[in-house]
């Protein structure tokens, strides 16, 4: 098993790509603190991996809330005496909208939950992960959207370029010398998940420029989770500061 003995706090776990990574980390042995807004959605999710013999603890939180991130962090650190992993993965899309629609209340959301989220989590286990022996790793799960000006709307692609280069930042400062901690993220393409359920009105400048980036085949969750997996494990042991896309070679073209 990859992450024996291992904690890992994954947000967004009661959906999609976090519930993929969530049970899957549990299987291969890790204790798991399944965080989300949707406190049924982690409920479940924690169900699923105890009935299967794991441990798992729900958190209910909002990830652009300070309180909230510091009290999951927190959680992990007292429930399971050690913080080794942290997955930010929650995130939403923002109907491809281009920067001059964007309302202020749109920027602040996408914002505050696809980066300020990550910001304060990574901050919070940080100040645990180097003062921890082994040390710890970060899996932030940006997008393509992260790496090229398309697949999401100004705000979305912001986010997701300032959570690459938040990860970049903590690999270069927190690598072997500075507290044994690796940072890297997943830029997947398009992956089956709940989160196109929320793309209600799609704008149509938005859309006819990821209808230039071409059709991209479209990913089960298990298959990123595998992505993070491996970032999560000693399997990586030397890979930090980097981005892997998973995107089944829809940026390849
Ligand atoms: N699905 C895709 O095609 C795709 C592609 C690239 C990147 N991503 C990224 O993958 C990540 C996971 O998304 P998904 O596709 O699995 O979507 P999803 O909607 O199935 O899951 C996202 C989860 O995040 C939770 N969440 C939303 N806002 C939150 C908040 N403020 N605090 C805590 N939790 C919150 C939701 O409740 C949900 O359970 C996101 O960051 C998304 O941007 C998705």
């Amino acid at each position: 098993m990859k992450l024996q003995g291992k904690t890992a706090v994954v947000t967004g776990a009661g959906s999609g790509m976090g519930k993929a990574i969530a049970l899957l980390f549990a299987q291969e042995g890790a204790k798991v603190v399944a965080a989300d807004i949707n406190q049924a959605g982690v409920d479940a999710v924690v169900a699923e991996i105890r009935e299967k013999g794991g441990e798992a603890t729900a958190a209910a939180v909002n990830v652009s809330r300070k309180d909230d991130v510091e009290a999951m962090i927190r959680t992990a650190a007292d429930t399971y005496g050690s913080l080794d992993v942290l997955v930010n993965n929650a995130g939403v899309m923002d109907n491809f909208t281009p920067v001059g629609d964007v309302s202020d209340e749109l920027w602040e959301r996408l914002i505050g939950i696809n980066l300020t989220g990550p910001f304060l989590a990574c901050r919070a286990a940080i100040n645990i992960m180097k003062d921890q022996p082994g040390g710890g790793v970060i899996v932030n799960n940006a997008s393509v959207g992260g790496l090229f000006g398309t697949r999401g709307g100004a705000a979305y692609i912001a986010s997701k370029h300032g959570l690459v280069g938040l990860t970049k930042n903590i690999a270069a400062t927190y690598g072997r010398e500075g507290g044994n901690i690796r940072a890297n993220a997943i830029a997947p393409g398009g992956v089956n998940t709940n989160i196109q359920s929320t793309i209600t009105a799609p704008h149509p400048l938005g859309a006819a420029a990821l209808a230039d980036a071409g059709p991209g085949k479209i990913a089960d969750p298990m298959e990123i989770a595998r992505v993070a997996l491996f970032l999560a494990s000693d399997d990586s042991s030397f890979v930090n500061g980097d981005v892997i896309k998973a995107d089944g070679g829809w940026t390849a073209r």
